[in-house]
C-alpha cells in the first residue's frame, strides 16, 4: 500500500498518511530509546515483534468492544489506523511495584499495590513527561472530566484482559501504559485507544523464574531484549518458535 507524506516521527514509530482520508499508517522502527533519549540504541527486529503484538492486542480488545485506533495490520512493520487527536496524556496503571513508583513512594519492587493503581503523565517530552493530577489535566483542558472517566474505565477494563491474557501464559502484567485518542465521526467525538501495546510499553515478568520480558531490559543492560519480546510473542501463539530464524526472515521486509 502506497504511503502517503509522514506526519510524524516519534522515537519508535512514525505516522505517514493513509491511503483514505481518517486513516493514517503506523510504522514500528527498530529504534529504542529510554529515559527520555538519553539512552538509545537499534535493536533488530523490535519494529516487526511490537507491530505484531500491538496487533494481537488491539485485535482481541476491538473483538470485546473496546474501541481502538486499529484497524489492519499491513505488514511486517505497518498498520493502517483510524486517524485520532491524541490526548496528550500517558496514562499507567500499575498492579505490581516496579519503575517509577517504586522509586517515588520507597515500595520494594514486586510488592503487589493494594489495588491497581491508575497514575498520569503529561506527554511533553521537554518535560520528561511529568506525572500530574486530574486538576491539572481538567484546568489545562488537556481532556475534560467525562474523557478522565472514560479513560481510567477503559483502562481498568484494558488492564483486568490483559492480567488474563498474559497470565494465562505464565506472564505477570506488572504494569502497562497507554495513550488514548479522540476519534471524531461526524457530530460525535469518542475517546479510543490509540498508539501500541508491546513490550515497549508494558513490565511482563515470567510468573516462575521473575525474568523480565520487556523493555527493562534495555533500560537495566541486562541483554537478550529482543529475545524476549520474541518469547511474548511465541506464548501468545504470534511466532511460532523463538529460532531467530522468523524474526530475520520478518526483517528482510
Ligand atoms: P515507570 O515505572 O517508568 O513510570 O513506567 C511505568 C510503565 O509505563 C512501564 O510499563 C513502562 C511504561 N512507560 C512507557 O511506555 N513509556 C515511558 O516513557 C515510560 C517512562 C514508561
Ligand atoms: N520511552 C521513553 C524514552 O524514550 C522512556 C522509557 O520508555 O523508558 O525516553
Amino acid at each position: 500500500m502506497a504511503k502517503g507524506r509522514k506526519i510524524y516521527e516519534g522515537k519508535a514509530k512514525i505516522l505517514y498518511e493513509g491511503p483514505e482520508p481518517g486513516t493514517l499508517i503506523q510504522y514500528f522502527k527498530d529504534d529504542a530509546t529510554a529515559f527520555n533519549n538519553e539512552k538509545r540504541a537499534v535493536l533488530d527486529g523490535k519494529g516487526v515483534l511490537n507491530n505484531r503484538i500491538s496487533e494481537f492486542i488491539m485485535t482481541q480488545l476491538n473483538n470485546i468492544s473496546l474501541p481502538t485506533h486499529f484497524l489492519k495490520r499491513l505488514n511486517m512493520r505497518e498498520q493502517l489506523i483510524k486517524e485520532v487527536e491524541i490526548i496528550p496524556l500517558e496514562v499507567i496503571c500499575r498492579n505490581v511495584a516496579a519503575g517509577s513508583i517504586a522509586k517515588r513512594l520507597g515500595i520494594e519492587e514486586g510488592a503487589a499495590l493494594p489495588r491497581s493503581i491508575i497514575e498520569f503523565c503529561y506527554k511533553k517530552d521537554e518535560l520528561g513527561d511529568p506525572l500530574v493530577s486530574e486538576e491539572h489535566i481538567t484546568a489545562f483542558n488537556w481532556a475534560t472530566s467525562q474523557e478522565i472517566d472514560d479513560i481510567i474505565a477503559m483502562t481498568l477494563r484494558i488492564n483486568d484482559f490483559l492480567t488474563g491474557l498474559f497470565a494465562g501464559v505464565g506472564i505477570k502484567l506488572v504494569d502497562f501504559k497507554v495513550e488514548y485518542g479522540r476519534l471524531y465521526e461526524g457530530e460525535m467525538v469518542r475517546t479510543v485507544l490509540a498508539d501500541e501495546i508491546s513490550p515497549d510499553s508494558c513490565r511482563l515478568w515470567d510468573m516462575t523464574t521473575g525474568e523480565k520480558l520487556d523493555k527493562d531490559r534495555f533500560r537495566r543492560d541486562l541483554g537478550g531484549v529482543t529475545d524476549a519480546y520474541a518469547e511474548v510473542a511465541r506464548r501468545l501463539g504470534i511466532i511460532k518458535d523463538t529460532a531467530g530464524a522468523e524474526i530475520l526472515s520478518f526483517n528482510q521486509e
